[in-house]
């Protein structure tokens, strides 16, 4: 299986090193704009590998998409990174042109591949690899949900003082403040957390994830890369290996949820063809309410993009 990763920057590279040390696929490609950039990142994943003892091989190219030719799974991390300050949505006009160009190199040398979309504002970046690749719906998928869950997981697990191995978790709606945690949907280790977090604590902890991201860019003065790096790398092993896994993915709903034509996290089966399967889970009046004002964002910002499209 070989894999590309476009964009060697934190995120793409992070994503790179752990499809490589995990040994998730024979053949990783990372490609980038700035010169020489991903071919000194692939050169020194590939240095680590006596070290950490995987054969995965990993090369690096600038702009020369004839090198990801054939590629199974394409994870596109190109794009500017949040700044403090700014939000997800003030990287729509660069982002969107970034996105669209290198979509379609991608599919112009990978026609078959599955897109993994980590740019953002992520939601509508998603819908932009979506309309230039012309790939079907659960080809074009992005992440966002697993890297919110996980936030949400490693929050709780402070609080219970437990594993977050033993956290688990479902989120609906966009990657931004209006995502749509679910406490009623959250388990530890089998028992509903509501069990063993107090209300004021938990409603606390969802206001933090909703922020999660903002947290680190305050910290860092850049955006997050270990753990989005990683839930990239999820994402294809769930693909590559068939795993049929459950996760928050962003997909072009097509009447889930009552929703159509707007791309939104949902839980979904991750297997060999992308997206096998989006599950519609009962959602009581307060979650179905915030899942439409997810949606209500999302949607103003596919407008700011059609917009800026029909401006090119
Ligand atoms: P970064 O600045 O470290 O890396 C971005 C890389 O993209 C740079 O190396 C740059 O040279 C490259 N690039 C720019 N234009 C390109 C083009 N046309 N072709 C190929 N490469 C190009 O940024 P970082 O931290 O890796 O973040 C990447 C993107 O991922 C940002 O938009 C960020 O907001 C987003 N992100 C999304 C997350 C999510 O949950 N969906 C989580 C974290 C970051
Ligand atoms: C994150 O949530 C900024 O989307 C990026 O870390």
């Amino acid at each position: 299986m070989k894999v590309t990763v476009v964009g060697a920057g934190n995120v793409g590279a992070t994503c790179a090193d752990v499809l490589a040390y995990r040994e998730i696929v024979k053949e990783v490609v990372l490609i980038d704009i700035k010169e020489g950039f991903a071919e000194g990142k692939a050169l020194d994943i590939w240095q680590k590998a006596p070290i950490n003892v995987y054969d995965t091989k990993t090369t690096g190219a600038t702009n020369d998409y004839s090198k990801t030719a054939n590629s199974d799974v394409v994870v596109i991390t190109s794009g500017l990174p949040r700044k403090p300050g700014m939000t997800r949505d003030d990287l729509i006009s660069t982002n969107a042109g970034i996105v669209q160009s290198v979509t379609e190199n991608v599919v112009k040398y990978s026609p078959n591949a599955i897109l993994i979309v980590v740019s953002n504002p992520l939601d509508v970046m998603t819908y932009c690899a979506h309309i230039t690749s012309k790939l079907p719906r659960q080809k074009v998928i992005g992440m966002a949900g697993i890297l919110d869950t996980a936030r949400y997981r490693a929050f709780l697990a402070d609080e219970i003082g437990c594993s977050p191995k033993e956290i688990q978790a479902m989120l609906l709606g966009g990657h931004g403040d209006t995502m749509v945690p679910l406490p009623r949907y959250t388990t530890v280790g089998g028992i509903p957390v509501t069990e063993l977090v107090a209300k004021d604590k938990l409603d606390a902890i969802i206001e933090r994830t909703k922020v999660g991201g903002g947290e680190l860019v305050k910290l860092m003065g850049t955006s997050a890369w270990y753990a989005p790096g990683a839930a990239a790398a999820q994402m294809v092993e769930a693909i590559v290996k068939d795993q049929r896994r459950i996760v928050p993915v962003c997909i072009k709903l097509d009447g889930e949820y009552g929703i159509k034509n707007c791309y939104l996290g949902v839980p979904a089966i991750l297997g060999k063809n992308g997206i096998e399967k989006v599950i519609e889970l009962k959602l009581n009046a307060e979650e179905m309410e915030l899942m439409k004002t997810s949606e209500k964002h999302v949607k103003e910002v596919m407008d700011v993009l059609d917009a800026q499209m029909a401006k090119a």
